[in-house]
């Protein structure tokens, strides 16, 4: 099959545009198609009304307003015959067998031969859809099944038939990994495949056990969210989330496809209370509520959750279960709980990990199929089968056989053993035939996580770890709590630096954190101002002032590979780095405003050299202090690595990575590419615009203020930071070099640091993890 350059995606549902827009944001041209409603004038309105509506949507589906430029709209009936250009036609019509067959047929009659046809179905096997087609058809039909919302979840399930070509399901899964960023989980074509299979189960379970043992919602997702690893939406809060009317249909079509003896059939229970809700429009957030709302009623903002028994909302009553406390990080503990929480959490656990068992070879081959797609289709810390290894499978087979519940064949397969295990420093899992195998990286991947089970650090401190990744490239790993930067970074990056100099030919910065760094660690500049250190404070701006100077001109290339958020300190750290190789979703902004500070790491340096030097703003002292006042007193964030580069957070020339599991080998890429006749930046010199300019950024703060824009705070900050991107007193006709910038970003860093604004602002962050308005 030809590499896919255009692709087309029938349907511009939820699903549809979601994932058309994936597409586009790869930078792929895609053609999105659905019906003519009936009697409109515009007989592209739906995919038109689709993407346009997704222009509005939170969390965004496209990663900048440009990529949506990439979707074509259409209709099935006048543009259909031009999908003979795509490469890739996907479809995601109605979950309705007869739709979407007709619609093969069409597709059929126009698509070039070979081009990859596949469908989104979630409950309909590839046997049926494919039943009655040509074999031509078939050899390039699969179904590659996203999970909502496409752009953020990394789950790609993929089922072939007998026919499907291997090569072609080679490519759509390459371009799913490389160019979409998804996880490919190969399934079996069995009901609801791996992840909704037990997922749903998983869910049933957990409904019908809390009305079983009167528990709240809140106790419900108190148990099985956090301490199993679960985000803390649980069973309830996540059902709110998918919609409620969602479930009868999958319970319906589960109950129809799977065999009477499945363990499915006996959890899946009628439930009026769910009934009564889904009709009388309380389906969730997307409806008028659901287990949990919002009570805007009288003008309020009432917090409230269903009753499960009575049906009725009240108040939202935080679960009080001393359990929980008591069993701590010990899950074992928690199941053996003899409370409520304790048989709760056991039921619903004990259940979906024994069904998850009897699963392969079933719905999987292998338990690692099962395990990804839980962590990334139900966003699970820890897999079923790792939960079960924490948990000890003896354990779970004695619990099992001593409450009369059946024990799958691949459970009793792990007796005296673990699902997982380290073997020579590379993890392997069991297989179905009782022996151990090497769970293999997809190639081209390499993960610090595999690094570090085999090495040991090259340097290391409580807040950082320094590590050979090969090739001559070390990597620096922030290890402090949220990746927070402290002086024991700062040092370890000093003692990096010469060693890398010594031996090595480049550095990448790089952690597998879920953010990158949030920035200069708050907690310790509160203590210090607490105390009026106000010395020691200054010494920690300074120094990391002259690490990240060093950094820059080091004579070898740094690399920084961001994912998640790089916040203030770790922002700056990579515009200090000679290219940033970032994980699409990356959110990346200079925040300091926002705590009552100026960035003064040389954040406010780098971004006037880089608006200075960029080619996109007319001559003169005036544009680029404007463009980094705009983008600094403001605190924005990108929304995306591609955003990033229209904020010159991020260079054009920096690189982007799709697939979250291939940053580092890219980043590592780069920096080997770099080190190839490695010079080092020369030091710039700005001309800004002083007094003038300072003046000019009062007025514009002054008239953000009246128009109740600005708070009164931001106003002293708004002045600090003019203070610095002015170039301070200095007369417009001199230049000012980066050790000058610096002085003035510290002083102004300072000043502010010893204004009580300002400590509200951080303790306000501390505690409540938002910006105080004040
Ligand atoms: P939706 O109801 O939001 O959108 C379906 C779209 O298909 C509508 O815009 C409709 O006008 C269009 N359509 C119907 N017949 C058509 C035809 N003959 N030709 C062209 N367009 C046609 O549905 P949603 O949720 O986007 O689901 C689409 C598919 O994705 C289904 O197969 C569903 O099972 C699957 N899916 C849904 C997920 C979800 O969370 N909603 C998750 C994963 C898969």
């Amino acid at each position: 099959m030809q590499p896919i350059r255009k692709a087309t995606v029938i349907g511009a549902g939820v699903m549809g545009a979601g994932i058309a827009a994936q597409i586009a944001n790869a930078g792929i041209p895609v053609r999105l198609l659905d019906i003519v409603p009936e009697g409109a004038a515009n007989r592209n309105a739906l995919a038109e009304g689709a993407i346009a509506k997704m222009l509005k949507t939170e969390p965004a589906p496209f990663m900048t307003p440009r990529a949506a430029k990439l979707v074509t709209a259409g209709n099935i009936e006048d543009h259909l015959s031009e999908i003979a250009d795509s490469d890739w036609i996907i479809e995601a019509v109605v979950e309705r067998l007869d739709v979407k067959q007709a619609l093969y047929k069409k597709i059929d009659a126009v698509r070039r031969p070979g081009a990859a046809v596949s469908s989104n179905t979630s409950t309909i096997p590839l046997a049926m859809l494919t039943r009655g087609m040509p074999e031509s058809f078939n050899r390039d039909f699969l179904i590659t099944h996203f999970f909502n919302p496409p752009r953020y979840m990394r789950l790609l399930e993929i089922v072939t038939g007998p026919s499907t070509e291997a090569a072609l399901t080679e490519t759509v899964a390459a371009f799913a990994d490389r160019m979409l960023g998804k996880s490919i989980v190969r399934c079996k074509d069995s009901p609801g495949f791996i992840a909704n299979r037990l997922g749903v189960y998983w869910l049933q379970v957990g409904v019908v056990e809390a009305f079983d043992l009167g528990l709240t919602v809140e106790e419900a997702d108190a148990i099985v969210g956090k301490p199993m690893g679960i985000p803390k939406t649980g069973v309830f809060g996540l059902i709110d989330l998918v919609g409620l009317d969602l479930m009868p249909h999958i319970n319906a079509s589960l109950t129809k496809s799977l065999p009477e003896t499945d363990a499915f059939q006996a959890a899946n229970r009628d439930l009026p209370l769910l009934q009564k809700m889904i009709a009388g429009g309380y389906t969730g957030r997307k409806g008028k509520g659901g287990f949990y709302r919002l009570n805007r009623a009288n003008g309020g903002k009432v917090k409230e959750s269903i009753d499960l028994q009575s049906g009725d909302y009240r108040a939202e009553r935080r679960a009080d279960l001393p359990e929980l406390g008591a069993a701590g990080k010990n899950l074992r503990a928690l199941l053996s709980s003899p409370g409520k929480a304790g048989r709760y959490a056991w039921r619903v656990l004990g259940k979906t990990l024994a069904y998850a068992a009897s699963l392969v070879p079933e719905a999987a081959d292998d338990i690692d199929a099962i395990d990804e797609a839980m962590r990334l289709g139900y966003n699970w810390q820890w897999g079923p089968f790792e939960l079960i290894d924490k948990l000890g499978s003896n354990w779970l087979i004695e619990r099992l056989a001593h409450e009369g519940l059946a024990v799958p064949a691949l459970l009793h397969a792990a007796k005296d053993r673990t699902f997982y295990r380290i073997d020579n420093g590379g993890r392997q899992y069991l297989g179905t035939d009782g022996a151990y195998h090497d769970l293999k990286r997809p190639d081209g991947v390499l993960m610090l996580e595999d690094v570090k089970r085999v090495a040991k650090p090259v340097l290391k401190n409580a807040s950082a770890a320094v590590w050979d990744i090969g090739d001559g490239v070390l990597c620096f790993e922030f290890t402090s709590k949220s990746n927070s930067l402290d002086p024991e970074i700062m040092a370890l990056l000093g003692k990096t630096i010469p060693l890398v100099q010594q031996k090595h030919k480049a550095l990448v910065i790089y952690n597998e954190g879920s953010n990158f760094s949030v920035g200069a660690n708050l907690g310790l500049a509160i203590f210090a101002a607490n105390i009026a250190a106000w010395s020691e404070i200054e010494k920690l701006v300074a120094a990391g002032q002259q690490t990240y100077k060093a950094l820059k001109y080091a004579p070898f290339p740094v690399v920084s590979a961001p994912a998640g958020m790089a916040l203030g300190g770790g922002c700056e750290i990579l515009l200090h780095s000679d290219a940033v190789q970032a994980h699409a979703e990356s959110y990346i902004g200079l925040v300091e405003c926002g705590v009552g500070l100026v960035p003064g790491w040389g954040g406010c340096k780098e971004m006037l050299t880089r608006w200075h030097t960029s080619g996109l703003l007319p001559h003169g002292p005036m544009p680029a202090p404007s463009k980094v006042f705009e983008t600094v007193s403001t605190a924005s964030v990108s929304k995306s690595a591609a955003d990033a580069k229209e904020l010159l957070f991020l260079r054009a020339t920096d690189g982007i990575t799709m697939n979250r599991y291939r940053l580092l080998a890219d980043a590592k890429a780069l920096a080997l590419k770099l080190a190839v006749d490695y010079v080092p930046p020369r030091p710039v010199e700005l001309k800004l615009p002083g007094v003038a300019g300072k003046l000019a950024f009062t007025m514009a703060a002054e008239g953000f203020h009246q128009r109740g824009l600005a708070t009164d705070y931001d106003m002293v900050v708004s002045a600090g930071l003019a203070d610095v991107l002015s170039g301070g007193e200095a007369d417009l006709l001199d230049a000012v070099n980066e050790e000058q910038l610096l002085n003035l970003e510290r002083a102004a860093f300072m000043r502010l640091m010893k204004t009580p604004g300002t400590l509200a602002r951080i303790e306000h962050m501390l505690v409540t993890g938002k910006p105080l308005r004040n």
